[in-house]
């Protein structure tokens, strides 16, 4: 086996030549929807990029058992009862052993540290279920229905060490109907947030954008 002769074709060739596919590390703490969604867009090429790991907080998260299912590098690092800068040099330690270049919060329940948001330096991702800067925090669809908005959706934005407070990338709005409920705007939005996250990446990816103040100008 150690003798194999080594595969000098087409194929290896074109391998040495093409542009490294930029790695994606995906953190999250439950469903893992947005996680799915990404990978699905990675499959059927809407997506181009590589999942290098998933890591969750939480051993339970169903995201996790997705991942394993999907052949993916899947970790559990738990959190609980971790001082924040410790647990996060954990995650930043396993990331940069994946060699990550960019980090996609989904559903990733924690407050990031300086340390991490510094470490990875407008390399960081999230995505929220409302049209920042209203209903930061949790429960954003329950926050806008009791607020009484008309219109609501999704926002992906860089992460900084503040709650849901980076720069925006990308929002979807959707309607809020005079006879939603939490779960039917949540449900709608949740639509969004599935196309929204691969667009933001897409243009994060290609570099094509740069920063004016808060605005993420996106240069065409
Ligand atoms: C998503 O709706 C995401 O926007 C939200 O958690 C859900 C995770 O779903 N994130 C936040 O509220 C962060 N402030 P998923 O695990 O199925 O992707």
């Amino acid at each position: 086996l150690l003798d194999r002769p080594r595969d000098h074709g087409p194929a290896r060739f074109a391998a040495r030549h093409l542009p490294m596919k930029k790695r994606l590390g995906i953190l999250l703490s439950g469903r893992g929807s947005n996680f799915e969604a990404i990978a699905n867009n990675i499959d059927t090429g809407r997506l181009e990029a590589e999942i290098a790991v998933v890591i969750s907080n939480r051993p339970e998260a169903r995201g996790l058992e997705i991942a394993r299912q999907r052949g993916l590098n899947a970790v559990c690092i738990p959190s609980k009862g971790l001082d924040r800068e410790v647990y996060d040099r954990m995650v930043v330690a396993e990331l940069r052993k994946h060699q990550v270049d960019l980090v996609c919060l989904a559903g990733f329940m924690r407050l990031l540290s300086a340390y991490f948001v510094r470490e990875f330096n407008m390399a960081i991702l999230n995505i929220h279920p409302g049209l920042l800067p209203s209903f930061p925090g949790l429960d954003a669809q329950h926050q806008a229905l009791e607020h009484g908005v008309k219109v609501s959706g999704c926002t992906v934005h860089f992460v900084d060490e503040y709650l849901d407070h980076g720069p925006i990338i990308v929002q979807h709005a959707v309607p809020v109907l005079e006879d939603d409920t939490v779960e039917t705007l949540a449900a709608r939005i949740l639509v969004e947030e599935h196309q929204a996250y691969t667009e933001a990446i897409r243009i994060v990816l290609s570099g094509t954008w740069r920063l004016e103040g808060r605005r993420v100008i996106i240069e065409s």
